[in-house]
């Protein structure tokens, strides 16, 4: 199974993506993981990629598509995939389909997490983040043990550069204007599954499981 989960930044896709994967074992893509693994790595595309991301941008739509092309042709990508975040411009779509077309391996379903505006600020200006990857927390939804400290190694939460609310604001700006019309371009190939996502994490998975069940 292809899938795509489309929605604004906040929407839970990250969230979702990691139970798709393991429900029906196929590998979650995220082009903001990728990306920010470039970006930690220092490589060419990172450095570059790392300009536009701290600032809330979209990366240019070459930089990211190759990316993920390459990363689709992985072995473990031969029974399907679940992209998060990608694609998030017509340009990304467009050269995604064309890519599926030639492997004879189309989208089966698009996912389109719907939510709130105030609700999606409120999520992301309280996440905090382990530096030494032991996950990811939330002032509000799920407090560390210790007041800003990782409840694995105790080191000092973060905050990701991106999720300062005028960046915040930028990303917000981005999906209206360059993602959000990817609704259009999906609801046209019968393909778009909307999903009230401003619920719990629960709530919104069986939204999902029910929508690809019947996909
Ligand atoms: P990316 O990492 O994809 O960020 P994003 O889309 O802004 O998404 P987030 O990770 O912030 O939100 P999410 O929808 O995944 O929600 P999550 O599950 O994390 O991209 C970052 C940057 O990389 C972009 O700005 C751009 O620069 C670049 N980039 C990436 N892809 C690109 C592309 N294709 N083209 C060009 N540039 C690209 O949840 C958010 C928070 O809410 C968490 O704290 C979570 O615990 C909480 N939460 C989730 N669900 C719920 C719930 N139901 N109730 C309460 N809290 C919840």
């Amino acid at each position: 199974m292809r899938i795509i989960l489309l929605g604004p930044p906040g929407a839970g896709k990250g969230t979702q993506a990691k139970r798709i994967e393991e429900r029906y074992e196929i590998p979650q893509l995220s082009t903001g993981d990728l990306l920010r693994d470039a970006a930690k790595r220092k490589t060419p595309l990172g450095t570059e990629a790392k300009a536009y991301m701290d600032e809330g941008r979209l990366v240019p739509d070459p930089l990211v598509v190759g990316l993920i092309v390459e990363r689709m042709g992985l072995p473990d990508c031969a029974s399907g995939f679940i992209l998060d975040g990608f694609p998030r411009t017509v340009g990304q779509a467009e050269s995604l389909e064309k890519e599926l077309d030639r492997k004879k391996s189309p989208i089966g379903a698009v996912i389109c997490l719907r939510v709130d505006r105030e609700k999606l600020i409120e999520r992301l200006v309280g996440r905090r983040i382990c530096p030494k990857g032991h996950g990811e927390y939330h002032l509000r939804f799920r407090p560390p043990k210790i007041e800003g400290r990782c409840d694995v190694c105790q080191t000092e939460l973060v905050q990701r550069e991106d999720d300062q609310e005028d960046k915040i604001r930028t990303r917000m700006k981005a999906y209206e204007t360059e993602t959000a019309p990817l609704i259009e371009f999906y609801r046209d190939r019968g393909l778009l599954k909307p999903i009230e996502a401003g619920g719990t994490v629960d709530s919104t998975t069986q939204q999902i499981e029910s929508a690809l069940n019947a996909a």
